[in-house]
């Protein structure tokens, strides 16, 4: 007798190459018997073309229901046109952290790293408190932004990212700030950490202070001195698009955006629009952050034995997709994933 929980989940293909990586994804899910009952939902450019809405109300309405999604990327229009569906979802279910872990696991530029990114999600300069001004008959003569940061959203994601150290046994965390320039906006980040820290984490792990440009540098240079890096919204989303450099790339990083409500788990990568259908992407990213969405419902047993056939059909079979200078399709990959873990893995 199956005795195996059904968890509910909703799944978003997404725009691009999400439903490809999305079908690779679920082959490796079904292989390895995961408990999701999936309810499937649009967003994005696809939410647009089927019911005129990037977010549509029965997408959040399933969010609201199951609490847990897998998303593949959203289109966002450039420089005008609707907001990111993906900003407001984090918005809407308060996924105030992003944690996006980055592993070598196929050997390249840089051996053996190890770092996990945590991003502040829901404030900063992404809260799209933003105009133009006119002046002269020009309409967008002054472009302004305003960012927040809040005593409370840099508490919780500090301490986010403070737990998550002494959970996973890491060794040091380091807080990337602009505080020298942006006193107000990230100087109470880095004012907030340093709190924290002192009156509840102390000498629990090493607490590090870097600032933003240098930390971009010294992660070129040597990104083994590095851990576990927490930082603000913008800061985030730029240094963790260069730690997935560092690992082979977009294509090999997930990420998880989580908070009290909801989780919701997704490749670091968007919707490339320029290999879009011609069946080479590669789905590692989304195949990870299935994984880590399976460690996320306690199934740590399933979400290992997954990571374990990525690492075997990369490395020991040597298949892999174009973006890592191999020949595989994304279905070629994804049925050598299915195959390893039909073997055992
Ligand atoms: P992108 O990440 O889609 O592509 C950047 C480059 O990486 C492209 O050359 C692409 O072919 C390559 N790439 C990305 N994923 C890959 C994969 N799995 N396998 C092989 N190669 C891969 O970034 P871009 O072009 O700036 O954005 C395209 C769209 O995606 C935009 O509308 C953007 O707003 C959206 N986007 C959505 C995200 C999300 O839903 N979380 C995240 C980032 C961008």
């Amino acid at each position: 007798m199956n005795v195996q929980k059904v968890i509910s989940a909703t799944l978003i293909p997404g725009d691009g190459i999400g439903p490809e990586i999305t079908e690779a994804t679920l082959m490796a899910l079904d292989a390895l018997g995961a408990p999701f009952e999936w309810d499937r939902q649009t967003a994005g450019a696809a939410g647009v073309a089927a019911c005129g809405d990037p977010l549509p109300p029965a997408c959040l309405d399933s969010i609201r229901r199951t609490r847990l999604a897998l998303k593949g990327p959203l289109e966002t229009p450039v420089a005008g046109g609707y907001r990111s569906s993906n900003v407001r979802l984090r918005e809407e279910f308060k996924l105030y952290a992003n944690l996006r872990p980055a592993r070598t696991i196929v050997p390249g530029r840089f051996d053996n790293i190890d770092l996990v990114l945590v991003r502040e999600n829901n404030e900063g300069l992404y809260m799209g408190y933003e105009h133009f001004i006119p002046i002269d008959g020009d309409p967008h003569a002054v472009g302004m932004a305003t960012g927040i940061n809040t005593r409370q959203g840099c508490r919780r994601i500090c301490k986010f990212a403070f737990d998550y150290a002494l959970v996973q046994g890491r060794k040091k965390v380091t807080v990337v700030h602009k505080a020298n320039i942006m006193k107000a906006l990230t100087g109470i980040f880095l004012e907030t950490a340093r709190q924290i820290y002192a009156e509840e984490y102390k000498d629990k792990f090493v607490f590090e202070e870097v600032i933003v440009d240098a930390c971009a540098m010294k992660l070129v240079m040597n990104p083994w001195q590095f851990d576990v890096l927490v930082t603000t919204n913008l800061f985030g989303d730029i240094l963790s698009d260069e730690i997935a450099g560092l690992v082979g790339g977009l294509g090999m990083t997930p990420g998880a955006n989580i908070g009290e409500q909801a989780a919701i788990f997704e490749a670091v990568h968007g919707s490339a629009p320029d290999i879009t259908g011609k069946g080479i992407a590669n789905p590692v990213a989304l195949m990870l952050a299935a994984a880590m969405m399976l460690d996320h419902v306690g199934r740590l047993d399933l979400g290992n034995r997954l990571r374990k056939a990525i690492d075997e059909t990369l490395n020991i079979d040597q298949l892999r997709t174009g973006d890592l200078g191999g020949k595989a399709s994304t279905r070629e990959f994804a049925a050598g994933v299915v195959k390893r873990i039909q073997a055992g893995s």
